[in-house]
């Protein structure tokens, strides 16, 4: 399967960004663990990284007829980007939304994501573990 993860605003600061909340390893030390787990190895795995919305926008169209499944985490704009909902919804791919940390304990405006109800599912509060999670998830429902 060719899967595109992508990773939106702030998440290129992981490693230096409130580690309390978000650990202290990096998104390359992340990418560098996910791609060495087993379940990764037989599949055609891109990353993306971007703080700008329309980047996002762009990337997620040009997946049509290139990828199979998406796995997002929209950052910030989870709560409040409309214009990647309807980009989700447009190109019809399998996406799952993930978020490293416990979304629905912190502040209020966290605990609403727009982009969910097109989304297979919501995974969140696993840290890295939740890449795997969504990964998984997305290949049983792939195959
Ligand atoms: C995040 C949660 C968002 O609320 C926040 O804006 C982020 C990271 C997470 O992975 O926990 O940038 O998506």
């Amino acid at each position: 399967m060719r899967i595109l993860i992508v990773n939106g605003p702030n998440l290129n600061l992981l490693g230096k960004r409130e580690s309390d909340i978000y650990g202290d390893q990096t998104l390359s030390d992340i990418k560098s663990w996910f791609n060495k787990l087993d379940e990764a190895k037989h599949h055609s795995i891109d990353w993306f990284q971007s703080n700008h919305e329309g980047e996002i926008i762009d990337r997620l169209h040009q997946s049509i007829n290139k990828i199979d499944g998406i796995i997002i985490n929209p950052g910030a704009f989870t709560h409040y980007s409309y214009a990647i909902r309807d980009a989700i919804a447009a190109i019809n791919i399998p996406t799952i939304e993930i978020h490293l940390s416990d979304i629905k304990s912190r502040e209020e405006f966290r605990k609403v994501s727009v982009i969910k109800d097109v989304c297979l599912t919501q995974i969140y509060g696993l840290g890295r573990e939740g890449y795997q999670k969504a990964f998984n998830h997305l290949i049983s429902k792939l195959s």
